[in-house]
């Protein structure tokens, strides 16, 4: 019993003097905030990143625009005028009704076309595979005018 330098606490003596009880409480509730607000922003960031939606869910239409930007089509293609071929919004107005209009434009888009729209040649885009031309021209399809 008591320590070296003579000053042990005799059994049943003071008790400590009280610590002022609300600066523990507000410490606490600093700690916690400050916790939660972490985890929070990390929640944000992770979600942001990790959990972030794959770029297929946005769609088919989304694909074939990805593709059709990634090729030379903005070349010779405007969306709502003609350039050296038919307007994008022409193009989907022409073909509209037609139920098989995502197949006929594949082929279109990879094996060249003349002679629909005038005497100027749409290339042949040998090199698009028959899934990206489906997908181009579905895009393609969806660029009619909202207000007709
Ligand atoms: C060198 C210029 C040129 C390039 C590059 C080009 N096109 Fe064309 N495109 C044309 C022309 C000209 C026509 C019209 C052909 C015709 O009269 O039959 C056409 C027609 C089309 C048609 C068919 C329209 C119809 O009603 O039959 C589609 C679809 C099309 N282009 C999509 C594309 C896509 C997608 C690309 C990129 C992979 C592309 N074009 C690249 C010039 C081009």
């Amino acid at each position: 019993m008591g320590s070296p330098d003579g000053r042990s606490t005799p059994p049943g003596g003071e008790p400590a003097p009280r610590r002022p009880r609300w600066l523990l409480v507000v410490l606490a509730l600093f700690v916690v905030m400050s916790a939660v607000g972490m985890l929070a922003t990390g929640w944000f960031i992770l979600r942001g990143f990790v959990f972030k939606p794959p770029a297929a869910a946005a769609g088919p239409v989304a694909a074939g625009f990805a593709l059709v930007q990634a090729s030379d089509c903005m070349r010779c293609h405007l969306a709502e005028r003609k350039a050296v071929g038919p307007g994008w919004q022409a193009i989907a107005e022409r073909h509209a009704a037609n139920p098989e209009a995502v197949a006929l434009l594949a082929r279109k888009i990879r094996e060249g076309s003349v002679g629909d729209w005038g005497r100027v040649i749409m290339p042949r885009h040998p090199q698009i595979g028959e899934a990206d031309a489906r997908l181009m021209a579905q895009w393609v399809l969806a660029q009619r005018p909202a207000s007709r």
